[in-house]
């Protein structure tokens, strides 16, 4: 086990979604600084591949094959949780799906729902069924992964957006409800990021998001996972309600003229060094 700062010493973590991508890299992170990690997803090889790695490490972990979308999987993610570790101190809601990425007028109805099953209804199931848990032990966090999608528009996205400002939204409302049971609700919100998740992604349209950031890339999963880390852990104390954004800069940006005319052209010439 890499020697880190035992910033979660002590405490058990569930993070969906970890079989690859953010929840894995969160994962790894969360077992370096001394969690016990419940690594939950409903692909169960790659969540066990992802234990795997932490055993090999010398950290303690478990995979859980688990819908986030479905009640009786979510509530057996916490009740084996928490008799496999005794207690659940962090909720990390992460797991996701990309919708149609088309116009509103040819959004499926299926397609709709599935976005807002997962990403929506999963990130409410899972805080339901956990919340118990951190108030029988005096206090926890909950960190939901939302995106810059979650702040601002996006051309041919309007499910994924939609349910991404559903969940920011989400997440104020739950640190108001468990303001008094000493449970942080916060948002971490990415901009693209090198994951399995976009790899298909083709370049034209990953250019523009490396375009729009002061660093003129992409975000490497380990840095959005720190940001997590610290809304998780203890550092993070007098946070609650937050939408952390770590997104490169983006939405810090109006872009004046010459930057909209240059901008993505030279990064989509130059994309295979820079993505
Ligand atoms: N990758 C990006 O560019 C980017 C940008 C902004 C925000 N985000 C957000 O970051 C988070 C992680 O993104 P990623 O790129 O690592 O995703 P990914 O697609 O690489 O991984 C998502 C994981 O969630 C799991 N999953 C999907 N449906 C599930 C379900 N019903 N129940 C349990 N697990 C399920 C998948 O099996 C997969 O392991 C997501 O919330 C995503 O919306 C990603």
């Amino acid at each position: 086990m890499k020697d880190k700062n035992g910033r979660l010493e002590g405490k058990v973590a569930i993070i969906t979604g970890s079989g690859q991508g953010l929840g894995r890299a969160a994962a790894l992170l969360f077992a370096q600084e001394g969690a016990k990690v419940a690594v939950v997803d409903v692909n169960s090889e790659s969540s066990q591949d992802t234990v795997d790695i932490i055993l090999q490490d010398g950290g303690d972990a478990i995979a859980l094959e688990v819908d986030v979308g479905n009640v009786g999987d979510v509530q057996r993610m916490a009740t084996e949780t928490a008799h496999k570790y005794g207690r659940i101190d962090v909720l990390i809601n992460n797991a996701a799906i990309y919708g149609g990425g088309v116009h509103v007028l040819e959004i499926d109805e299926d397609v709709w729902d599935a976005v807002m099953r997962i990403n929506v209804k999963g990130t409410f199931l899972c805080s339901k069924q956990v919340i118990p848990y951190m108030q029988q032990h005096g206090g926890g966090s909950i960190v939901c992964v939302a995106s810059v999608s979650g702040v601002l528009g996006n051309e041919h996205q309007a499910d994924y957006n939609a349910s991404k400002h559903a969940i920011i939204g989400l997440a104020r409302c739950m640190a108001q409800d468990c303001r008094n049971d000493g449970i942080r609700v916060n948002v971490v919100s990415p901009t693209g990021m090198s994951t399995p998740g976009n790899e298909n992604t083709a370049v034209q349209n990953l250019a523009p998001y490396v375009a729009m950031t002061m660093f003129g890339r992409l975000a490497e999963p380990i840095e959005v996972a720190n940001a997590i880390l610290f809304l998780a852990s203890d550092d993070a104390s007098y946070i609650t309600g937050a939408n952390l954004m770590v997104d490169g800069g983006v939405t810090a940006i109006q872009p004046s003229g010459r930057q909209l005319r240059e901008g993505i052209a030279k990064f989509v010439k130059s994309s295979d060094s820079l993505l």
